[in-house]
């Protein structure tokens, strides 16, 4: 079964076909850029982004598909209105982020995704994105690779720019989360302090490469929020304002000023190390606490080779496994995830009923969809 898979859940307009797993086209439009001067995505300007690029990014994939899979076909490409329907024979089915996401974002792609279905009189499959992010490890390229199989359950550790989640993945479609955070999401809190340094939008990768120059992540000892807590839950807030204070400190003491400047890479490592600490601290109590220790991580901080790194020791203390998304575009936003967790939905013939009542939900959590 082939499906067209639509994402516009927030700052990246994404389409991708898959079949099963496999991914066979999976086309990313990231507007960083268009956000980038505002140090942080911008509702509007996102909406009007995805308006602006939806059904070019839908007709690259499947323009790409058909490039990559049938060349014999390849004339069909040049007239959209003619080739279109043949093209659109292949597509069993649509499938659609419906949320959590930024409510006027969501919409572009569900309101693209209603009328290509109804157009081409497809099924429609609605997705959570945050099962996108959970099935990201499980992506396959189109030959298939990787082959992992499912060992159910696993710890599933999900961390984004708007989540932070420690999730039971017991099997197919079926979670419960165990923890999350109360405040700022761990990719949130590493975009701030980015910004708080001058280090643009999105910070994340920007201190990753700066902490890997230098390395020395005890320059400075943030603190760990929630870690004498006994639940699993994560707070980020506290840490942001630390880091805060901490340069306003500097900026009043010229010493400590040119301490920052010289010392940013030892700054942005310490800064690192107190996040992902906690990461590594609370899945560690999840493993303790279920007996599990095989993990998938997905969202977009897992793009962090350091994490990465850190991620593989804890199991191997615990004798367990961890999976990350194969690919790097797979650890940020992308339509791919959503299509193979549209999969297992077909599957269960989870389609939608009523096309036209079809509406995003801004906020949705795992332990709410069936
Ligand atoms: O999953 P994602 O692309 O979008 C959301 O659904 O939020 O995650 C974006 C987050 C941002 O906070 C970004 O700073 C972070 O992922 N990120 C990274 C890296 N690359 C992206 N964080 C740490 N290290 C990276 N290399
Ligand atoms: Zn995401």
């Amino acid at each position: 079964m082939k499906i067209l898979a639509i994402d516009t859940s927030c700052d990246e307009t994404s389409a991708a076909i898959t079949e099963g797993r496999k991914v066979l086209s999976n086309v990313i439009y990231s507007q960083v850029l268009i956000h980038k001067k505002w140090g942080g995505v911008v509702p509007s300007l996102a909406k009007r982004a995805h308006e602006e690029r939806i059904d070019f990014i839908i007709a690259e994939a499947l323009k790409k598909y058909r490039r990559d899979r049938t060349p014999e076909v390849k004339e069909e490409q040049g007239d959209g209105r003619t080739s279109g329907v043949k093209k659109w024979r292949e597509i069993d089915c649509i499938a659609v982020t419906q949320g959590p996401g930024l409510a006027i974002a969501l919409e572009v792609g569900i309101i693209k995704a209603k009328e290509l279905a109804k157009k081409y009189n497809k099924k429609l499959i609605a997705v959570n994105h945050m099962e996108g992010h959970i099935y990201s490890s499980f992506v396959q390229n189109s030959h298939g690779n990787p082959k992992r199989d499912f060992e159910f359950p696993y710890l599933a550790l999900l961390i984004s720019g708007g989540h932070t989640e420690i999730v039971l993945f017991n099997d197919h479609l079926k979670y419960e989360i165990l923890g999350a955070t109360i405040d700022d999401a761990a990719g949130e809190a590493l975009d701030k302090a980015a910004k708080m340094l001058g280090l643009g939008y999105p910070g994340g990768a920007v201190i990753e490469r700066l902490a890997d120059e230098v390395g020395n992540k005890d320059f400075y000892h943030f603190p760990r929020p929630m870690l004498k807590s006994n639940n699993l839950n994560f707070s980020f807030s506290g840490l942001k304002t630390s880091f805060y204070y901490f340069l306003k400190r500097s900026v009043k003491s010229p010493i400590v000023t040119s301490e920052v400047t010289e010392h940013i890479r030892e700054l942005t490592s310490s800064f690192q190390e107190a996040v992902f600490d906690t990461l590594i601290f609370k899945t560690e109590k999840a493993m303790k606490k279920t007996g599990i220790s095989r993990l998938v991580i997905g969202g977009g901080v897992i793009a962090n080779l350091y994490l990465r790194r850190k991620l593989k020791k804890l199991v191997k203390k615990h004798n367990g496994s961890v999976l990350f998304p194969s690919y790097k575009y797979l650890t940020g936003d992308n339509a791919a995830m959503i299509g193979v967790v549209a999969h297992y939905k077909a599957e269960k013939r989870l389609f939608v009923k009523n096309i036209d009542e079809l509406d995003r939900v801004p906020r949705w959590s795992l332990d709410k969809l069936y």
